[in-house]
């Protein structure tokens, strides 16, 4: 079973019914999915995106707001998400803490990994906001580089569609989902599990990756178990794997 895992939560999908703010229906149902690995005595680390409230990119779309500005502002959403995380999983019972990469210390921890690491051992979930805290990095490769950090055995993408597809689901009903991925192969334009960046890291540090529907119930105790049956995993390639 993994021991230290690192789950990431796209904002969007926190999203009430009209695509924005923050539907506390959904942030119950995640405090109910990490209870559970935290009582098989999981360490969860968190990160969350923005996409909710605000996503960088598209903020600086056309040229008013510059994309530095607007990922700081991205980045902040993310503070904004993770403070209402960590209300839901404190409401059902877990010990949280949430560090912030840019330092805001009336909200929040700053971010020390070493401190993250003792809040791990003693059972506390961290959430780590703010992405990496620096401009023209997403809030995947802020999760790649906090598992990398804290010595996460795995990364789990937790998402709106059960794994990767050789093309885009929503679009083409023949898409066909890939259950096993090297890296290289995650890198591929039609596929694109994450960012060239996000994916980069993960293959230096040989991360496994998994992807799958967050709205699964049970899904993240099967995965910590091992079963992989109902998403899909970005991994090193052995002889074998098809
Ligand atoms: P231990 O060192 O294991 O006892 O961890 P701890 O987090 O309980 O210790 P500490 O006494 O440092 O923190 C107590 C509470 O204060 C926790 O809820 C922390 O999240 C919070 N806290 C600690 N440092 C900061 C900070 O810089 N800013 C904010 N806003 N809260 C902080």
């Amino acid at each position: 079973m993994s021991k230290r895992i690192l789950v990431k939560f796209s904002g969007e999908a926190l999203a009430n019914k009209d695509g924005h703010g923050i539907d506390t229906s959904v942030l119950k149902y995640i405090a109910e999915e990490i209870k559970e690995l935290v009582e098989e005595g999981v360490q969860v680390g968190i990160v969350v995106g923005g996409g909710n409230i605000i996503r960088g990119v598209n903020a600086s779309k056309d040229g008013i707001i510059r994309r530095t500005s607007a990922d700081h502002m991205g980045m902040l959403a993310t503070v904004i998400n993770a403070v209402a995380m960590q209300e839901a999983l404190e409401h059902f019972g877990l010990k949280v803490r949430v560090q912030s990469a840019i330092k805001m210390q009336e909200i929040c921890e700053p971010f020390l990994v070493r401190r993250a690491q003792r809040h791990l051992e003693k059972g506390r979930v961290v959430i780590f906001a703010a992405g990496t805290g620096n401009p023209f990095f997403t809030t995947d490769t802020a999760a790649t580089l906090r598992a990398v950090e804290i010595g996460a055995s795995l990364l789990i993408k937790a998402t709106k569609v059960d794994g990767v597809y050789d093309k885009d689901p929503m679009k083409y009903k023949d898409a066909k989902k890939i259950p096993v991925l090297s890296y290289e192969m995650a890198l591929e334009d039609n596929i694109k599990v994450m960012d060239d960046t996000a994916i980069a890291l993960a293959k230096d540090n040989s991360l496994p990756i998994v992807v799958c529907d967050m709205f699964q119930k049970g899904n993240l105790k099967r995965i910590i178990e091992g079963d992989y049956s109902s998403c899909s995993i970005v991994k090193k390639l052995n002889e074998g794997d098809s």
